[in-house]
């Protein structure tokens, strides 16, 4: 993270930042596109992440600036508070109009955003805006919400503000992440456990296909809408609340409900990837890497074949993994159609990992990834006191 921030407010608004707070992106272990659908999922908050450093105004003015981005804007406080277009400052604007919302008093702020996570990779940089702004606002208004009602708004944000229907895994993993954890996280009831992210002799690559992603968030709503379509199905027979309710046994017995072929795909891979979690923590468990790497596998082929999510740049990455024997498994992480894949590399082998995966995409695709070794870090906080959750 850039440590010249404070000397970037003062230029940007002539007058020292009071404080400064921290958010994580996040990856995605194993558990993909089920966390919408009840499952289990196992992310864990990142290194890379968004810093928010604040001063407030006497103006009932909100500022929002950003290091990454051109676009400024000032939106009154006593204004109507909407979406303008796909600028940046539309997730801190959705989280300020949700606080008034609720009815809790606030007053103006200037503010400026910095953040190391690259946009659009699919590490999460939106839930992670959402996160530290919903976090400052909390703290500078002493607005009394927990951590926990803080994600479930910063996705509502997300699902009415943003008009993405994405599950809770991202807004709660980088809320709630913990250094060197996994969360395992039960997306219907909100339970969660911090595992030991123990990954003896490997570490954990993080490999950005660098695709421009187009069209992601219409493609995402409509995988929603298609497990919502399984579940009405399924409904006819079974007295479930999400796929998730239900194990592969189950549906192999009612599959035949979902008339719709495509539907019954992504309802497979629903109910399969959610299986393999539990399995995945067992071996996380047992320092199983390699039954953990083949879960990886398994998941990412799911992913392309049955719920259509992947995609080239994506497979081309998991595809070279798999020719090397210092890679216990890989996937992609996260949204998909784009964005990043992970990959359990030995640590003494990274380098290695790094410079061939590069030359075999590059070959394939055209241009180069971006490779890094990924460290497991905090949730939101205060900079300087981020401290864990618990
Ligand atoms: C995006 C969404 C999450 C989750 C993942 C797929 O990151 O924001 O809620 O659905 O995709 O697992």
């Amino acid at each position: 993270m850039r440590t010249d921030l404070k000397q970037e407010f003062v230029k940007q608004y002539g007058k020292e930042a009071t404080k400064t707070y921290f958010s994580p992106g996040r990856v995605n272990l194993i558990g993909e596109h089920i966390d919408y659908n009840g499952g289990l999922v196992m992310p864990c908050a990142i290194t890379f992440g968004s810093c928010l450093l604040v001063s407030p105004n006497n103006e009932n003015v909100f500022r929002f600036k950003s290091l990454n981005f051109n676009e400024q804007a000032e939106v009154p406080l006593n204004s109507e508070h909407k979406k303008v277009g796909e600028v940046w400052y539309n997730y801190p604007v959705g989280v300020i109009a949700h606080f008034l919302k609720d009815g809790k008093k606030l007053q103006g702020i200037d503010m400026l955003f910095y953040g190391d996570i690259p946009i659009g990779s699919g590490l999460s940089s939106s839930a992670s805006i959402e996160v530290v702004t919903a976090y400052a606002l909390n703290d500078l208004f002493t607005a009394g919400y927990s951590r926990l009602d803080l994600v479930k708004l910063s996705q509502a944000v997300e699902n009415k503000f943003i008009g993405v229907n994405c599950g809770i895994m991202d807004q709660f993993a980088v809320a709630f992440g913990e250094k060197n954890k996994a969360l395992m996280l039960n997306c219907d009831t909100l339970d969660y456990q911090a595992v030991d992210s123990n990954l003896g002799d490997y570490l954990l690559a993080i490999i950005n296909t660098n695709k421009p992603r187009k069209l992601a968030e219409s493609k995402y709503n409509q995988r929603v809408q298609e497990c919502r379509s399984a579940l009405v199905a399924l409904k006819q027979e079974l007295d479930i609340n999400y796929l998730c309710d239900i194990d592969g046994a189950t549906f192999e017995k009612y599959k035949h409900l979902i008339t719709d072929a495509t539907v019954q795909d992504r309802a497979k891979h629903v109910v399969a990837e959610n299986d393999r979690v539990k399995l995945a923590a067992k071996a996380l468990s047992n320092n199983n890497l390699t039954e953990f790497g083949r879960l990886m596998y398994a998941s990412h082929q799911s992913l392309r074949d049955l719920y259509e999510v992947s995609g080239i740049e994506l497979d081309t990455v998991v595809n070279y993994a798999k020719t090397n024997p210092d890679v216990a498994g890989a996937r992609m992480t996260g949204a998909g159609f784009g964005g990043c894949a992970i990959a359990l590399v030995k640590k003494d082998t990274f380098d290695k990992f790094s410079k061939e995966v590069s030359a075999y995409y590059t070959d394939k695709i055209g241009y180069a990834p971006s490779v890094y070794a990924s460290l497991i870090g905090d949730g939101v906080g205060i900079l300087n006191e981020v401290v864990s959750s618990k």
